[in-house]
């Protein structure tokens, strides 16, 4: 490369760092942050802001309901889904618990029942009920809404029609 070539790279990048270090300039006088008036997060214990709507939101925050999908739900399709869950179940009768439980004959038996696997405190608290379609549509769209505590760290299906076909594929396991 000639020397001449060189200046022009030297220059460009020069010119590069210039327009960096005056955009960061321009950027921080465009942006100033502002503080909110009141704080995001309350203090436990003072008054929740009257919100009529609350209660709403809480429910549209929930799942679909999977009733009507679960008539339609196609087990062979939920047993392809339930290939990301195989990273931590068996679906196999006999099958070995890994991180979490053997899942044959799920929807039979008790939560947290399976023999030989260390529930959660959180899921042993539920040992004496049984799972059902609508547990389970609430469970796998946020393990966390249903069971706050568990160790099922699985962010869950978003789609309903997903939750639907692993239900019936679950239900199948019998
Ligand atoms: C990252 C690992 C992981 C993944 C992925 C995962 N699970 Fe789990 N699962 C667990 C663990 C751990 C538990 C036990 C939870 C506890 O004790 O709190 C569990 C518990 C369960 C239970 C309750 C079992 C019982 O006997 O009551 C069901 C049902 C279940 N998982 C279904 C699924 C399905 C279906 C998928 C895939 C869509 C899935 N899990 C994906 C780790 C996982």
């Amino acid at each position: 490369m000639s020397s001449f070539e060189w200046n022009k790279v030297i220059a460009s990048v020069l010119t590069a760092m210039i327009v960096a270090m005056v955009s960061g300039i321009l950027a921080g006088k465009l942006v100033s942050p502002t503080e909110p008036a009141k704080p995001a997060f309350l203090p436990a214990g003072s008054p929740a802001p009257a919100s009529p709507s609350g209660a709403q939101q809480a429910a549209a925050a929930g799942p679909e309901p999977i009733g009507p999908l679960l008539a339609k739900a196609d087990p062979k399709k939920g047993e392809r889904i339930a290939k990301v869950c195989t990273a931590c179940h068996t679906f196999e009768k006999g099958g070995p618990n890994k991180i979490g439980p053997n899942l044959w004959g799920v929807t039979e038996e008790n939560m947290g029942a399976v023999p030989g696997f260390q529930f959660s405190a959180a899921m042993e608290a539920h040992k004496g009920e049984k799972w059902d379609p609508d547990k389970l549509n609430q469970w796998l769209w946020k393990p966390q809404s249903l069971i706050k505590g568990t160790k099922m760290t699985f962010a869950g299906l978003p789609k309903a029609e997903d939750r639907a076909n692993v239900i019936a594929y679950l239900e199948s396991l019998k």
